[in-house]
């Protein structure tokens, strides 16, 4: 066999080089530079490119390979858009230990029990820890291949030769080329291995998922590098020590990505989540001050999530600002608010703000519930338990619309809230759900009655 010849190749700008070099010589970026194969090019006859094919109008073009497989994992199936497509590359990023090889052993069971060939490529773990992973979790079927491979071009031939509807690999840091002189899990390694497994996927038209490490700060190559290579990318993450695990479309060409999907780790492995309102309320403890239940949106599902903050005299130079599942900068904007509009905080003060049960709500219709949070704790005063709150709060105070209003009330008049404090709208209020609409976060804290007297600036 002739000996494979590298280059390397620029990923700004394109630009190549026989060696390696710090800056590209083309576009002067530094450390742009990756290695990758050449392929021995020869004759230029557009016959060696394969049969091409021809234009249709774009209502004629054949659809029918494009149809999903259900995953018959609900939430899976509510963020791909109703299962993977034949032919299509998914890539699953995540932590190491969210519960990325237990979800796609779980998925390939599934299409293995409805007799849909799959195969589990295992370049992590060993055959027998999947096995014995597998049996704990019943997912033993007669139709689910497992192969522990780590070279690239073994992985390929194994999926030829068992011609699976669905491949995972588990991961593609881990899986390398020994013709690259690349380090296995380098950029060049993953781009390339992605490449090829690309390929093969639309040739074969088998659903190809990917894992693929992420850390904290982000320095494994891995999903980062891939995006624009795949069809979809998804984010798994959660915190370990908490059960919950959400699901989260970065990209997807064939549906929205706005889609959140949720699981909940448990001993029989990954389980959905299909009622999130119930989870993030269970635990919720009443008539403590501090303490606001709002109704967000997630792709186009309404989640009700409780925000607790806490306000304390602070002993600091720089007073701490400690935040979980909520903004940091919306917090940092809603408490300048109300010291600059309000008179309502002092800036000496630390504040601790976060969403219950792991839950992340980043999305401004949270503003005015977790100002009112803040407000509460300073003055030690507890809004009602059947409240809901949301709308968005501007730099002059003033609430302004959020998305989905409908939606959103329909789910708290659904859990038994019976108040609800909304921007002005004209939406019409569920059964059951009294609407105090109010025009700005001092008219809100008024209504309430969390702060004795407000006095606008
Ligand atoms: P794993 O799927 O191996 O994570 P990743 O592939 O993302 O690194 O699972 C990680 C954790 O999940 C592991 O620490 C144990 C836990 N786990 C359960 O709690 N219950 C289960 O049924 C399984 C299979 C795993
Ligand atoms: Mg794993």
């Amino acid at each position: 066999m002739a000996k494979t010849r590298t280059q390397h190749v620029c990923n700004e700008c394109g630009a190549s080089s026989p060696t390696w070099v710090g800056r590209c010589p083309g576009c002067e970026a530094w450390g742009t530079l990756v290695e990758e194969i050449v392929a021995p090019t020869s004759g230029g006859s557009t016959a060696r490119l394969g049969s091409s094919a021809s234009p249709v109008p774009i209502g004629a073009v054949a659809t029918d390979e494009w149809q999903a497989l259900p995953t018959m994992i609900g939430e899976l199936d509510r963020v791909l858009g109703g299962g993977l497509v034949p032919g299509s590359v998914t890539l699953i990023g995540g932590e190491p230990g969210v519960g990325k090889s237990t979800l796609l052993l779980q998925l390939v069971a599934s299409y293995a029990k409805r007799s849909r060939r799959s195969l589990y490529v295992t370049a992590e773990e060993s055959a027998p820890q999947v096995h014995q992973r597998a049996e704990r979790l019943g997912l033993l079927h007669e139709q689910l291949f497992v192969v522990p491979e780590t070279v690239l071009p073994h992985v390929l031939a194994h999926i030829e030769e068992v011609k699976p509807e669905v491949v995972v690999v588990d991961s593609i840091q881990t899986v390398h080329d020994p013709a690259l002189t690349s380090a296995p899990g380098s950029v060049s390694q993953v781009r390339h291995a992605a490449h090829h497994l690309v390929g093969l996927a639309k040739r074969l038209g088998v659903a190809v998922v990917l894992v693929g490490h992420v850390t904290k700060d982000g320095s494994l190559a891995g999903p980062r590098v891939l995006e624009h290579v795949v069809d979809t990318v998804l984010d798994f993450e959660g915190d370990r020590q908490q059960g919950l695990r959400m699901l989260r479309p970065v990209k997807h060409r064939f549906g929205a990505t706005s889609e959140l999907g949720l699981f909940e780790m448990g001993d029989t492995g990954l389980r959905d989540v299909p009622d999130p309102s119930e989870l993030f309320l269970a635990d919720r403890v009443r008539d403590v001050a501090g303490s606001v239940v709002v109704p967000t949106v997630e792709g186009h599902r309404p989640v009700l999530v409780e925000i607790q903050a806490l306000v304390s005299n602070s002993s600091l130079a720089s007073p701490r600002r400690s935040v979980q599942g909520v903004d940091p900068g919306r917090l940092a904007m809603l408490l300048a608010v109300l010291q600059q509009r309000l008179r309502l905080f002092e800036a000496r003060s630390d504040v601790y703000a976060l969403a219950v049960g792991g839950a992340r709500v980043l999305e401004p219709g949270a503003d005015l519930g977790l100002a009112l949070a803040v407000v509460s704790s300073l003055t030690n005063r507890a809004l009602p338990d059947s409240l809901v709150v949301c709308g968005e709060v501007g730099l002059a105070g003033e609430v302004r619309r959020v998305a989905h209003l409908e939606r959103r009330l329909r789910e708290a008049a659904r859990l038994g809230f019976t108040q609800a404090i909304v921007p002005p709208s004209d939406v019409e209020a569920p059964v059951g759900l009294k609407l105090t609409t109010v025009a700005s976060l001092g008219e809100a804290i008024a209504r309430t009655g969390v702060a004795a007297s407000v006095h606008p600036i």
